[in-house]
C-alpha cells in the first residue's frame, strides 16, 4: 500500500523531476537552433539525441514499472533509449539526416512529460496497485539524478560547441589572489566507502552499496586541487615531450591525438588562453586545471608523487581527528553557494582558494566542487554490489578495469550529488570532464 507519507514523497520527488526538467530545458536554449544536430565531441551522439533521450529515459522507466501506460512510439522509445561511451577509438558516423526533426522530438518530449505528470498526479491508483512506495521513490530518484547527471555532463560537451553557436549566459565571478599550493598531513585512520543499506539514508545508485570501511596508513595531499600555475610548469618543463612520465599506453594515445596541452587552454602567442564555456579568458593560474586522467597521472610522476585512491580521496575530505566522519568535507551544514562552486550557479571554474570555508577537517581546501577529482583507482564494486533490477548495466557494464573514480562535483554537479557515498567514474583518456586532481606523497 501507498501511504499518506509516502504519497507526500512521491509528490515532492515528482516537484524534483518538474525542476531538473526546467533545469535541462534551460541548458538546450544556450544551443542555438542551427547547432542542434552538431556533434561537440566526437565520441558522442548528437546534440538532438539528448534532447530526445532525457525523456525516453524517464518514459522507458516509468511506462510499465510504475504507470501502467502505453507506449505511443516505439521507434523513438528505442531510438533514444542509451548513450554512447566507446572507449576504443572509434567514433560514431551517423548522419544529422538519419535523425528525426527538432518538431518531431520535441513534441515526443511534450507528450511523454504530460502522460508522466498526468498519470503522477492523478493515476496513483495504478501506482497503489503495482508498487510499493519505496519502488516509486527510487525510480524517481532515478529520473531526477539521471536528468541532473546529463544536465552536467551535457555542459562538458556544450562547452566544446563554437561560441558563435552558442547563447550566452550570466555567471558571477570568484575573486582570489595567487595561490601557494601545499602539502597537508593525514593521519591514518579508518574510512567508509559506501552507503548502507540498512540506513535510512538518502538514496544512492548502486554503486554506492555495500558501506564497507578500509584503514588508510597516513599520507600527504595537496592542499588545492593542482592549479594551471602548477601545471603549467610541467608543460613548460617538457612534460608533454617526455615518455618517462606516462605510461606506455597513455603515450601511445597522447602521441596518436597529437596532445600537447590541456584541452580547455589554447595557445595565444607566446601565452594561453582559457577556453570558458561562453568566452576565451586569461589563463587564470588559481584556477584548477582541467585534464584527462592522462595527463593527470604524468604531472604527479614528474612531481614524484601519485594521484590519491578513492579511499585516501575520502579520508581527507571527510576524516576527523576523532572516529566519527563528516557528512560534507566542511562539516553538517547542507551545500550552499557560499561554501563552494556546485548546484550549477556558475560555468567555469573558481579560484582554488575562493571558498575557504569548503575545508576538512585536516584542512584540505576545496574537496566538494569546483572540478571532479581523479582517483587513482579503476572503478569497481563494492563488496555486496546489487544492481538495480530495472537498470542492470548503470554500473556493471563499467567495472571492466578501464575506467577510473572520480570524487567531488564540479560547477555543474547538483547539490544532491555531493553526498559523501556519490562516485564518478571516467576512461582515462576522456579530456572533456570538468576534473582535476591533487597529488598524494608519503
Ligand atoms: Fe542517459
Amino acid at each position: 500500500m501507498v501511504t499518506q507519507g509516502s504519497f507526500s514523497a512521491v509528490t515532492q520527488l515528482h516537484r524534483r523531476l518538474q525542476d531538473a526538467r526546467a533545469n535541462t530545458d534551460r541548458l538546450f536554449q544556450i544551443v542555438r537552433e542551427d547547432a542542434l544536430y552538431g556533434r561537440p565531441i566526437p565520441e558522442r551522439h548528437r546534440i538532438i539525441f539528448y534532447v530526445g533521450h532525457l525523456e525516453a529515459f524517464d518514459w522507458n522507466l516509468f511506462r510499465e514499472r510504475l504507470l501502467s501506460l502505453r507506449s505511443f512510439s516505439s521507434g523513438f522509445d528505442q531510438l533514444f533509449a542509451f548513450g554512447i561511451d566507446p572507449v576504443g577509438g572509434e567514433l560514431p558516423s551517423d548522419q544529422p539526416e538519419e535523425w528525426p526533426s527538432v518538431v518531431e522530438v520535441r513534441n515526443y518530449v511534450q507528450i511523454v512529460r504530460s502522460r508522466i505528470d498526468n498519470a503522477l498526479e492523478t493515476g496513483l491508483v495504478a501506482l497503489e496497485a503495482r508498487s510499493s512506495a519505496s519502488l516509486a521513490e527510487t525510480l524517481l530518484q532515478v529520473a531526477i539524478e539521471h536528468r541532473l547527471m546529463h544536465a552536467e555532463t551535457l555542459a562538458y560537451m556544450l562547452h566544446q560547441l563554437p561560441y558563435s553557436r552558442k547563447n550566452m549566459q550570466h555567471q558571477p565571478a570568484v575573486q582570489a589572489g595567487p595561490v601557494e599550493n601545499e602539502f597537508v598531513d593525514i593521519p591514518s585512520g579508518e574510512v567508509t566507502l559506501g552507503l548502507s543499506r540498512k540506513d535510512s539514508s538518502p538514496f544512492g545508485w548502486d554503486n554506492e552499496f555495500e558501506a564497507t570501511t578500509e584503514r588508510v596508513a597516513a599520507f600527504r595531499i595537496s592542499k588545492y586541487m593542482v592549479t594551471n600555475g602548477e601545471f603549467l610548469r610541467f608543460l613548460q618543463a617538457g612534460g608533454y615531450e617526455n615518455s618517462e612520465y606516462w605510461s606506455p599506453e597513455d603515450w601511445q594515445w597522447k602521441e596518436k591525438q597529437a596532445i600537447r596541452h590541456p584541452i580547455f587552454w589554447e595557445p595565444s602567442g607566446p601565452g594561453w588562453l582559457y577556453r570558458g564555456m561562453f568566452e576565451e579568458l586569461p589563463l587564470a593560474l588559481n584556477w584548477p586545471v582541467y585534464v584527462s586522467h592522462a595527463e593527470a597521472s604524468a604531472y604527479a610522476r614528474w612531481a614524484k608523487a601519485s594521484l590519491p585512491t578513492e579511499a585516501q580521496w575520502q579520508r581527507a575530505s571527510y576524516g576527523t581527528h576523532l572516529k566519527c566522519e563528516r557528512p560534507y568535507a566542511w562539516g553538517t551544514v547542507a551545500p550552499n553557494p557560499t561554501l563552494g562552486n556546485f548546484d550549477f550557479t556558475r560555468w567555469d571554474p573558481a579560484p582554488v582558494n575562493g571558498f575557504p570555508a569548503n575545508k576538512s577537517a585536516f584542512g584540505v581546501v576545496g574537496q566538494l566542487g569546483n572540478g571532479w577529482e581523479w582517483t587513482s583507482t579503476p572503478f569497481a564494486p563494492f563488496p555486496g554490489f546489487q544492481p538495480f533490477e530495472f537498470y542492470p548495466g548503470y554500473s556493471a557494464n563499467f567495472f571492466d578495469g578501464r575506467h577510473f573514480a572520480m570524487k567531488g562535483g564540479s560547477a555543474r554537479t547538483a547539490a544532491c550529488m555531493l553526498r559523501r557515498s556519490f562516485r564518478n567514474w571516467f576512461q582515462p583518456h576522456y579530456q572533456y570532464v570538468y576534473a582535476g586532481f591533487r597529488c598524494v606523497s608519503q
